[in-house]
């Protein structure tokens, strides 16, 4: 019988990312510059990242080196652990094998670290004092806290008021670490002051705080913006996540048929997919499967666009699968998945065909969450459990079809600041979010002026 717990020693800590983008059929097309319709190039992006972290973005080599001060912060959480769900096999009496890679090992209890730490040193490298940010659940703003408070600059945090107010302990881990937070749409830039004249009520939502942060940090030179997903160089940084895991699967003795993640920008999902998906390109047979909320069902129901990243429309015309970026997602509590688009690099994939996406109501993701809870024990994020229920319907479909899978998901993080949402779905007061397809036009017909993809 497989080990229950797969560990690496610190030596096998990556000392690359990979980068997905050298070796897929079909580049991402560029980011257009939304006055002139053309690729941005990277001076039009200077003012808000280090020039780094920009190079990274438009990077065709197959593998980035890690800086060694990064590893030695990675250090402390890193490698992660691989379980072999043995118990959750044994609950569901499923005769495929269950692997998940655990990265709410991490200060901060999630994946997010694993690029909050890059990002912030070459921020610091760079001669920039500060970060400004946006958090949906509060795990990204949580890493970037700590990541600041350990290379010694100052964090802002735009935090999506839904969050704000339904995860109060967030924000103190976050004050903990020695940022500043402030809930979004908030008073202090033009973005925050204009939707609450509008909307008074507003919940707030990624795209919005989005705007706030972007908004911050243009205006002070000291300043660099750090976004948690979606762009090309957080998903390289989170590739050390598949690498060990493909280590740990050689080391378990297997391989997965099927790999999972849940999606909100795509950065977790990437993270375990990328190195499998150059596998797969390779020639190895994989199913990868990114699983979204039935509430923000980018991938499965949005339409492959151009579109800007934020609600304020101060960001560049990004290539991706998008819902609109007047879309305002449910209150869902998977806070982390409520974005309106999804990451080109993963955006792309799906279009090629390499990676396919299912989406879930919200009270079969937290059925499944509880079950995982009473048999591994982890409590898991809401987020982290669309990827739970993605790897427990596969298991079962494996069973009527009498065949065996192994399958790996990415366990992106607890959810030790989630128990509001537990109380409210073991109260029954958790709703499934109905979203009728003219609701999804309606937020569409925002994109329609903006050019189209090639
Ligand atoms: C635990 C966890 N998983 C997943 C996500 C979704 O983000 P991404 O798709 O970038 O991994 C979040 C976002 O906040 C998160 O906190």
């Amino acid at each position: 019988m497989t080990e229950t717990k797969v560990l690496l020693p610190e030596s096998a800590l990556p000392d690359r990312w990979y980068n997905v983008a050298a070796d897929m059929p079909n580049r991402p097309q560029p980011v257009l510059h939304p006055g002139t319709g053309q690729p941005v190039g990277p001076d039009d992006l200077a003012p808000l990242f280090p020039m780094e972290l920009i190079l990274q973005e438009v990077s065709e080599a197959p593998e980035v080196p890690i800086p060694e001060p990064v590893r030695e912060i990675l250090r402390l959480w890193r490698p992660t652990p691989l379980f072999r769900a043995h118990r959750l096999e044994q609950t569901l009496g499923t005769r495929s094998r269950i692997f998940y890679k655990y990265e709410g090992v991490s200060p901060a209890g999630s994946h997010k670290p694993n690029t909050a730490v890059a990002q912030a040193y070459y921020s610091k490298q760079e001669g920039r004092e500060r970060l400004a940010t946006e958090t949906g659940a509060g795990q990204w703003g949580s890493a970037l806290a700590l990541a600041c408070r350990l290379l010694g600059l100052e964090c802002k945090v735009y935090m999506v008021k839904v969050s704000y107010r339904q995860k109060p302990y967030r924000r103190s881990m976050m004050e903990t670490w020695g940022a500043s937070v402030v809930a979004s749409p908030s008073e202090e830039t033009q973005t925050g002051r204009a939707i609450l004249e509008s909307h008074p009520d507003s919940p707030g939502s990624l795209g919005i705080a989005i705007s706030e942060a972007v908004e911050d940090a243009a205006g002070r030179g000291d300043t660099a913006y750090a976004l948690g997903s979606v762009l090309n160089h957080v998903l390289l940084h989170q590739t050390v996540i598949g690498q060990e895991a493909l280590a740990q699967m050689d080391l378990a003795g297997a391989f997965p048929d099927v790999v999972i993640g849940c999606v909100g920008g795509g950065s977790n999902f990437a993270g375990l997919a990328f190195p499998f998906i150059r596998e797969k390109i390779g020639g190895k047979e994989i199913d990868v499967l990114a699983c979204e909320p039935a509430a923000c069902p980018t991938l499965t129901r949005g339409p492959f666009a151009y579109d800007f990243g934020d609600t304020g429309q101060l960001t560049p015309l990004v290539p991706m699968h998008t819902l609109g970026h007047d879309f305002v997602p449910a209150g869902i509590h998977a806070g982390g998945l409520r974005y309106h688009g999804v990451a080109p690099l993963i955006s792309q994939l799906v279009l090629d065909g390499l990676v396919r996406a299912e989406a879930y109501a919200q009270n079969d993701v937290f059925a499944s969450a509880v079950t995982f809870a009473g048999s591994e024990g982890i409590i898991p994020a809401p987020e982290s459990a669309h990827a739970i229920h993605g790897a427990v319907l596969n298991a079962m479909a494996a069973d009527d079809e009498g065949v065996e899978r192994t399958i790996l998901f990415n366990l992106s993080g607890h959810g030790h600041f989630d128990m509001a949402a537990y109380d409210d779905y073991l109260a029954g007061r958790l709703e499934d979010v109905a979203l009728p397809e003219d609701e999804i036009q309606r937020a569409l017909a925002a994109i329609e002026p903006l050019p189209k993809p090639a």
